[in-house]
């Protein structure tokens, strides 16, 4: 089901992420040797770092199949029933969004995680009745943006809890000349690790600006990702040195030019840059707080003194310096 070709098939394969490819290692392999199906695993952490593309790792390690679905297009507890009863024994169920399932369907959810069954009532007063149905066993793999979005319930029948982290940029090198080298792309050393510093961590972007910078480079070079090449396609791209976009700065800018750099609460900022407010909390702010540029306090979010030096602003409170 996952046929994007940059996606890696197995552990081996995968670049990064040594501790949980470690752990999960173990886990996959203790669960083969005892023929057992693997426990839940719960995988949480900012998009794009690679939550699908480990799902499909660990069923291929169990030689087992991937069932792929997401919190959203779980409607009704019926959808869920049918995706459950229909899977083979040591199966691998990937939910996706984990955390936006109904509760309606949560609550089916818990005796089958526990104990691989589905208890269902059907009708009403005298003609209710309820049902037992026993299920294969099967690994539930569910991914979210933050684990302290999952109601408890549900995050404690999680076996296994894996949270990702941000790549560094060696890492992300790595993986875009792994990239360039399946799509046939010439690269150098320099362009890769051009590529991967400007890619916020985050392997999706690192593949995205790959394919970018190599329609540059085709276009207006001889075609060869080098560091000037990487370079010219990424300034065009409007993404700086540190990897931020026009996205970034527009909300730094915002909270700079409008509420003195904070704090200013997550919903008026949405609402100030006409973004939704999860999109700033799962997309722009993980890497604008882990390179040190933004704060959560309780009073709101702040931009730090590295942001503004960084755009090229005089933090408030300190001269403006000597032209
Ligand atoms: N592509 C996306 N994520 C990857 C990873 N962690 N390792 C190798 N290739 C990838």
């Amino acid at each position: 089901e996952v046929e994007n070709p940059l996606r890696p098939r197995n552990l081996e394969e995968y670049i990064g992420q040594e501790k949980v490819k470690e752990n999960l290692a173990v886990f996959i392999e203790a669960a083969k040797q005892r023929k057992e199906s693997l426990d839940h695993v719960l995988l949480y952490g900012p998009p794009g770092l690679g939550k699908t593309t480990l799902a499909g790792i660990i069923a291929n390690e169990l030689n087992v199949n991937l069932r792929i679905t997401s919190g959203p297009a779980i409607e009704k507890p019926g959808d869920l029933a049918a995706l459950l009863t229909n899977l083979n024994p040591g199966d691998v169920l990937f939910i996706d969004e984990v955390h936006r399932l109904s509760r309606s369907v949560e609550e089916i959810l818990y005796p089958a995680m526990e104990d691989y069954a589905l208890d269902i009532i059907t009708g009403k007063g005298q003609m209710a009745a309820s049902y037992h149905l026993p299920l294969p066993k099967f690994t539930l793999v569910g991914a979210t943006t933050r684990a302290g979005q999952l109601s408890a319930p549900l995050r404690d029948r999680f076996g296994v809890v894996l949270r990702l982290e941000m790549y560094s940029p060696e890492e992300l090198a790595k993986i875009v000349t792994r990239s360039a080298r399946i799509l046939g792309i010439p690269i150098e050393a320099d362009g890769a690790l051009e590529i991967a510093s400007r890619s916020r961590g985050t392997p999706r972007i690192a593949n995205r600006m790959l394919r970018r910078v190599r329609d540059f480079a085709q276009v207006m070079t001889d075609g060869v990702i080098t560091y000037q090449s990487a370079k010219i396609g990424l300034d065009r791209l409007e993404v700086d040195e540190i990897g931020l976009d026009a996205n970034d700065r527009r909300m730094l800018n915002a909270m700079i030019r409008y509420y003195n750099g904070g704090p200013v609460g997550l919903e008026t900022l949405a609402a100030a840059i006409g973004e939704e407010a999860v999109t700033i909390e799962d997309v722009y702010e993980p890497y604008l707080m882990q390179i040190g540029f933004l704060n959560r306090t309780p009073r709101g979010r702040c931009v730090t003194r590295a942001a503004y030096l960084h755009l090229g602003l005089t933090p408030p409170g300190e001269q403006t310096p000597q032209q």
